[in-house]
């Protein structure tokens, strides 16, 4: 009799939970490490949400509440979504969860049987494939075009759905690329889930990233084009816009009132509610003109780092990055680098289990920290699936401008030591 079930071992997992404690013991060995893997905004909460907080667990809230949600927080989701995307939405529609990140399982469990497919996009964030063989649906990547700003069309779309097509996963701004669908792609891609799409199929559009946008940029949403919200579930949260990733509020707008009661019960099932105190929190963010203050000095900060480390990262021999013009990451290729310091060649001659467990770009990774001190992320660590001989990194501009130019001349230093390279594959350590 096996300990563990046979699902459990189809479940991936989200690796920037991995480098951390790489950091931190590089860190207990007395190095200053320059940390662009991360995922959150380097702001405090802003004060206006922190005294709400507070003030609620003065009150005492802090017993059980409604598991879908408390309804001024359901309320206040479904004004704001709304306006913002020129649609109308009741708060019954609303479900408020522990964060964005639960609603993208369990729109999986919910929505697929298996044997059905399931479209995200790769690179993507990382828990869309990875619960995917843990629901026995199947994986349909749908491959980010660089030469598009990391989005793709229509017929990029097209050629993927099938009769057993049923959830489609949409995100924008991308994690990890900052890339953002122009309204004429948006329009196509539509257009084509309209013609080929069964009514039942459903559209997961991330907008998690919706206020973090740059250069004038707008936030569109799939769900404000004709007969697209009756398809759509609309998912964001506090922890990107409002610099609150452990307050683990989040929320998505469901089609239909019976669809979001569904999700209501697996809340029930799950979490019986989410901490009342940080959903008045998080109603007060959304509510208080504080907000769009507190969100422009973020960006104002991501822009001026954004400008820097990709005119710093395209003066780097090998490495080609487009502007993002969202979300706080960058996302680099580096397939010339992978080739001049012999990365590839390296790969390709390890043993086929070390080849499964890491990939050229997780080899310049891994020698980035351990070697020079900088953490990124590798390309691997968001779709594994057909991501052979892509070489990128994701690093996070969500770090102070002193520590990016430290990170900068750190890196340039790394694509020049292929010494320092030749000896990190002959360590065999560290390869993942
Ligand atoms: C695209 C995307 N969706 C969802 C999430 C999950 O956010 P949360 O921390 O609120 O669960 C993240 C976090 O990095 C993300 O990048």
């Amino acid at each position: 009799m096996n300990l563990i079930s046979d699902r459990t071992a189809l479940i991936n997992t989200e690796n920037a939970f991995k480098v951390g404690p790489y950091i931190v013991a590089l860190e207990n060995a007395g190095h200053k490490v320059v940390k662009c893997n991360l995922g959150e905004p380097d702001f405090p909460l802003p004060a206006h949400v922190r005294e709400e907080v507070k003030a609620q667990l003065d009150k005492d809230n802090t017993h059980y509440c409604d598991p879908q949600g408390v309804l001024g927080l359901r309320k206040a989701v479904a004004k704001y979504i709304g306006d913002a995307r020129g649609i109308s939405i009741s708060a019954e529609q609303v479900v408020v969860f522990p964060g964005g990140k639960p609603p993208i399982g369990l729109c999986q469990q919910t929505y697929c049987n298996p044997g059905d497919e399931i479209i995200y996009p790769s690179p993507g964030f990382p828990i869309y494939e990875s619960f995917i063989h843990y629901v026995g649906a199947v994986p349909v990547p749908l491959h980010l075009r660089e030469e598009l700003g990391f989005s793709f069309n229509g017929a990029d779309l097209e050629k993927l759905i099938t009769p057993r097509t049923k959830l489609i996963y949409l995100n924008f701004p991308s994690n990890p690329t900052g890339g953002v669908a122009t309204p004429e792609q948006l329009e196509e891609i539509a257009d084509v889930i309209q013609r080929r799409c069964d009514p039942n199929v459903r559209i997961y559009s991330d907008e998690i990233y919706e206020n973090i946008l740059f250069d004038g940029v707008k936030n569109y949403s799939i769900a404000s084009i004709k007969s697209m919200q009756e398809k759509t579930i609309i998912a964001s949260g506090a922890s990107k816009s409002y610099s609150w990733t452990g307050g683990r509020v989040g929320w998505a707008v469901f089609p239909s009132v019976s669809e979001a009661q569904l999700f209501k019960n697996l809340n029930i099932n799950y979490f019986s509610c989410i901490p009342p105190y940080n959903q008045e929190g998080a109603r007060l963010a959304i509510e208080s003109p504080e907000s769009e203050k507190s969100i422009a000095v973020m960006i104002k900060a991501f822009v001026e780092r954004r400008d820097f480390v990709v005119d710093a990262l395209n003066k780097l021999p090998g490495v080609k990055c487009k502007l993002p013009k969202g979300a706080f990451y960058v996302f680099p290729n580096i397939s010339g680098v992978i080739e001049n310091l012999g990365i590839d060649k390296a790969y390709a001659a390890m043993p086929e289990e070390v080849r499964n467990s890491t990939s050229p770009s997780t080899l310049f990774q891994m020698f980035l920290l351990w070697n020079h001190l900088v953490a990124t992320m590798d390309r691997k660590s968001f779709g594994q699936i057909g991501c052979e001989n892509m070489h990128y990194l994701r690093l996070s501009i969500a770090t102070g401008i002193e520590d990016l130019k430290l990170g900068m001349e750190r890196m340039a230093n790394a694509i020049n030591d292929a010494a320092g390279f030749v000896k990190f594959i002959e360590n065999k350590e560290h390869f993942s």
